[in-house]
């Protein structure tokens, strides 16, 4: 499995201090969750912000858009350098547009639902997709509590990718854990995301380490 740990609850008073382990780290991704306060009911950064952090950080970028309207931005988001751009289904009317400029612009398209959005609303465009991210905890917060239906969900994401022959891979996001971690790990996921078991631990970098051997 890959891990890519959350920026939203890094140290934003010292991002420097923070890009600095982490870049020497055993993450994989860097999880960037940028929010409008429409979409979502927080506001966390900007790309004035995050035009920073992606110079300090040397890690694939994996931007989480949880804003409405996200086609508005993604040249911004690819002029970050992101590897990877998430869109969620709740906020595109065409989304298949939207993951065609996406792949025009040259980065890995991601799609990822809410909790209560059913994985089969997909099975018309995950051909075309690299990631489906799964939330596993309503989005606008870090430190919340894992949903467990969310391991069902992996599972039958997991068959939808064979029935139609997607290669997208199954990223969980929201109140992962070292024990919520293996149970998703058992369920078929492929990258977990962590915020808070990770800058929230007294050692980060050991934290880190241990989710990413789990
Ligand atoms: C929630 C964000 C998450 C958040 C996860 O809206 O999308 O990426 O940072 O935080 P934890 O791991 O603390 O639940
Ligand atoms: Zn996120």
């Amino acid at each position: 499995m890959l891990l890519s740990p959350s920026l939203l609850s890094a140290n934003f008073g010292n991002l420097e201090a923070e890009m600095e382990w982490f870049n020497r780290s055993s993450a994989d991704w860097l999880h960037i969750d940028v929010m409008d306060g429409v979409f979502v009911p927080n506001i966390s950064f900007g790309f004035p912000v995050l035009k920073h952090v992606a110079r300090l950080c040397s890690k694939p970028l994996d931007v989480h858009l949880m804003i409405v309207q996200p086609e508005k931005f993604v040249n911004e988001v690819k002029a970050l350098g992101a590897y990877l751009m998430n869109v969620h289904y709740e906020a595109c009317t065409h989304l298949h547009r939207v993951v065609g400029q996406i792949h025009e612009a040259g980065m890995k398209a991601g799609v990822t639902l809410n909790p209560a959005t059913p994985v089969g609303v997909l099975e018309d465009i995950v051909a075309d997709l690299d990631l489906v991210l799964l939330m596993s905890v309503n989005p606008g917060f870090g430190g919340q509590k894992f949903i467990p239906h969310t391991l069902e969900k992996v599972r039958e994401l997991r068959a939808l990718l064979d029935k139609t022959g997607s290669r997208a891979l199954i990223e969980i996001d929201g109140g992962v854990n070292m024990e919520t971690g293996k149970l998703l790990k058992e369920a078929g996921a492929d990258v977990l995301v962590a915020g808070n078991a990770i800058f929230g631990a007294p050692n980060p970098a050991q934290a880190c380490e241990e989710l990413a051997k789990l």
